[in-house]
């Protein structure tokens, strides 16, 4: 089996590492790669990085035909998420949605087996609409998303069932929560900076302030961990699984896991309300753990704790 991996930041570094510490054969695709940061998370001499750019066909087509990969993990987005596609639309609605279908096509031209993109939890809580008891002939019955994010995002899951019903592309998608992990490159959205900024402070200072906001969080290593087990399940049922914990972290609960996993932090809960696509919704992991297998790995100390380790042992 060999693997096209789409994007390789946050996320996709994780996912690599999993697919490489599996003997897969794997190739990543990316517009800006950053060497420096993948190595940081996965043995980057046992894949093969292309720069290129799905807004253009013709690079998807040349990495399909140099890698021979019958499987694709698309993971890219427009940079910095929910925040970026606010600040610049037009940019998210091509390299989110187009960028999507040109992924999706080229699948469908070179006949690949089996294609992951991915959605986000933002849909569970970014609407609105799904009134008027779901008579669908009243103008409120159908939710719609409130950020140009989340649009693209259902943009995406509609043209992937699309792609799936229409043009027998086997596509799987994944939710992912808030992402947490890793990643000293650019990347991640609004929560994962935050995040990153609150765990290094507490370690470079000795002291750090939580956001004051409720979140459903992910560690990255569980966000590749549900993308692999989504691309790997033979089979399932439905198309598209959560990927999260099931659970929504208060700034209290936050605090208390920084405690746990850093036992001589100072924590406050103060600091600016984050900007950035939070959602505060518990995401239900059942379809998932059923159809795919997927489980959570980490609660939120352990992700902490995880955190610490990976940023005291990496390279200066
Ligand atoms: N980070 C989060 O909190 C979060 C939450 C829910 C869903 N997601 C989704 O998960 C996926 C991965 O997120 P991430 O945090 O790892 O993002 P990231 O920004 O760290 O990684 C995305 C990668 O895609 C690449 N890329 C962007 N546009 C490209 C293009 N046109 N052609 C080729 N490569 C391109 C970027 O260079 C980057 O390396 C995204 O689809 C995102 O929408 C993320």
């Amino acid at each position: 089996m060999s693997v096209l991996l789409i994007g390789g930041g946050l996320v996709g570094s994780q996912i690599a590492n999993i697919l490489v510490g599996q003997g897969e054969d794997l190739t990543i695709l990316d517009y800006s790669p950053q060497p420096d940061s993948l190595a940081d998370n996965v043995d980057s001499s046992k894949l093969r990085v292309m720069q290129g750019d799905i807004l253009n066909p013709l690079d998807i087509t040349r990495a399909l035909r140099e890698s021979n990969a019958n499987q694709i993990i698309h993971t890219a987005a427009y940079p910095m998420l929910t925040i970026g596609a606010q600040e610049n639309p037009y940019g998210a609605v091509q390299i989110n949605i187009m960028g999507t279908v040109n992924v999706l096509e080229a699948a469908r031209i070179h006949g690949v087996e089996r294609v992951v993109a991915v959605s986000s939890g933002v849909l569970a809580m970014f609407w609105a609409g799904g009134e008027d008891n779901g008579e669908s002939g009243k103008e409120e019955a159908y939710p719609r998303p409130t950020s140009f994010y989340a649009t693209t995002k259902q943009a995406v899951e509609s043209l992937a069932h699309n792609y799936a019903d229409f043009c027998g592309v086997d596509v799987r998608l994944v939710r992912y929560a808030a992402i947490a992990g890793p990643w000293r490159g650019r990347g991640g959205g609004g929560p994962s900076n935050v995040f990153r900024d609150m765990v290094e402070t507490a370690i470079r200072t000795g002291e750090t302030s939580v956001a004051p906001q409720s979140v459903e969080w992910v560690y990255s290593k569980d966000a590749a961990k549900g993308t692999v087990l989504a691309l790997q399940a033979n089979n399932p049922k439905g198309r598209v699984f959560n990927v999260g914990t099931g659970t929504v972290t208060t700034p209290e609960d936050m605090a208390d896991a920084v405690k746990a996993a850093l036992p001589a932090t100072k924590v406050s809960v103060s600091g600016q309300k984050p900007t950035g696509g939070f959602a505060a919704v518990p995401l239900s992991m059942s379809r998932s753990k059923t159809e795919i297998g997927y489980e959570p790995s980490f609660d939120m100390a352990g992700a902490i704790r995880d955190y610490a380790e990976w940023y005291k042992n990496r390279k200066p």
